[in-house]
């Protein structure tokens, strides 16, 4: 496979699809630059060669085409910044204004393409169908979707000498940018990015090398959200951490009283069915034994601690509490190999952080035992940046879904489109 270190990219237009999805505020000032920052490495590499930068992204979910609030001239300042260079940008992705502008593209300059999903065809799926549509009139415009999608991918990349894809946040999309226009780039000319390297390496590190014992922590408040997830790792792990609002659900299935915490009553068989499964297959499944509970869905909530099966009526499980902090504690510390995903509990408000915390602080001092820690997937993201603790954990991935589709054993597009 071609790596970016063995490419020279002097006098090359090489296409880089990133992933610059960051979140913006009411003014569009980034909240969060983290996946621009990580993604310099790729870009710099590129410049520094002597190539031309066309950098393609999606920004949210635009559903009716061009939209300013997803326009990613909003990131072009701060891009600009970030690169030390001039970005230039074109309020489109294809066409001749994109032609004309890829043309004028000297060596060392840097060229931001409009939102790619201002166009329907980058995701292939057809937009603006009426909601009454006939079965015969949604197939004909998916088969019209399809084609142009076709000349589109092609457009983007004919644009380009070599297809480097950075974007491991959108890895698990289909979508022309981010898989299918690597059909029109030789094997020698297409590669992944030093960040979708690290992050692919990451994951193989943990679900394919792993270490013994590896312990995942999952937390999230449903079950049914993370079901497909807790199947496949119940075939590798050795120890399997229940956290988060699924707790309930498990502690409930298993006939405790949960009082007024989170729950999926329709998913009890299911949770027991996950507990019988993990013993079938050797996994020690840990459960929270106590909680911090609370009489309001608030920060400052009165607040109690108790067995986690005998939660009083009208109190919510808001947190783990200090016995399951030391026996989730214990285990982590013993492990080699560690998969975060997903808080203890509500950690959003500060007086229920500690179990998150103590998480964290057991998996930074497993890491520096020596154990591979990847932590991943939105909130336990959050979680490890709030405590000032991420650059202690091996790894701290960009991708959410991606993520979690890789840890549910998925092959990404993004990632077999590259590696064949
Ligand atoms: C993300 O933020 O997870 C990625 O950018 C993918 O975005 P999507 O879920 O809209 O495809």
């Amino acid at each position: 496979m071609q790596t970016l270190d063995n490419y020279n990219f002097a006098g090359k237009k090489a296409f880089v699809r990133v992933d610059f999805n960051v979140p913006l505020d009411e003014n569009f000032n980034i909240t969060d630059d983290t996946r621009m920052v990580k993604a310099l490495p790729t870009l710099k590499k590129i410049l520094a060669d002597g190539g031309s930068l066309i950098i393609g992204s999606h920004l949210g979910r635009p559903k009716k085409g061009p939209e300013d609030k997803f326009s990613l001239r909003h990131i072009v300042a701060h891009l600009s910044e970030l690169l030390g260079t001039e970005v230039k940008f074109v309020d489109e992705c294809v066409g001749d204004k994109v032609k004309a502008a890829v043309a004028a593209l000297k060596p060392g300059e840097v060229l931001l393409l409009e939102n790619l999903r201002f166009h329907a065809e980058e995701e292939g799926k057809p937009r603006g169908l009426a909601e009454d549509a006939s079965d015969e009139e949604k197939a004909a415009a998916k088969k019209a979707i399809k084609a142009s999608q076709k000349e589109f991918t092609k457009e983007l990349a004919d644009l380009a000498d070599v297809y480097v894809n950075d974007a491991f946040g959108t890895a698990h999309r289909a979508h022309a940018s981010t898989a299918l226009m690597a059909e029109y780039f030789s094997p020698e000319n297409k590669m992944f990015g030093y960040l979708m390297g690290k992050e692919v390496a990451a994951v193989d590190k943990v679900m394919k090398e792993m270490v013994r014992p590896f312990t995942a922590i999952m937390g999230g408040s449903k079950v049914s959200s993370k079901i497909d997830i807790i199947e496949n790792l119940l075939t590798k792990v050795d120890n399997l951490i229940i956290a988060g609002g699924m707790t309930y659900t498990f502690t409930k299935a298993l006939g405790g009283k949960i009082g007024n915490s989170i729950c999926e009553d329709d998913k009890l068989d299911l949770a027991l069915e996950l507990i019988n499964k993990a013993k079938a297959n050797h996994v020690n499944l840990v459960l929270a034994v106590d909680a911090k509970i609370a009489d309001d869905f608030s920060n400052d909530a009165n607040t109690d601690f108790c067995d986690v099966d005998k939660i009083p009526d009208g109190w919510e499980g808001m947190d783990i509490g200090p016995k399951s902090e030391a026996l989730f504690a214990d285990v982590i510390k013993k492990s080699k190999t560690i998969l975060w995903n997903g808080p203890t509990g509500v950690f959003e408000f500060d007086n229920f952080t500690s179990g998150s915390r103590a998480v964290a602080e057991a998996i930074v001092e497993a890491t520096k035992n020596g154990a591979f820690s990847l932590v991943g997937g939105g909130d336990s993201v959050a979680c490890v940046n709030k405590f000032g603790l991420a650059d202690k954990v091996s790894y701290v991935s960009t991708g959410g879904g991606a993520l979690l589709e890789a840890i549910e054993g998925k092959t990404l597009p993004g990632i077999a489109a590259i590696q064949g």
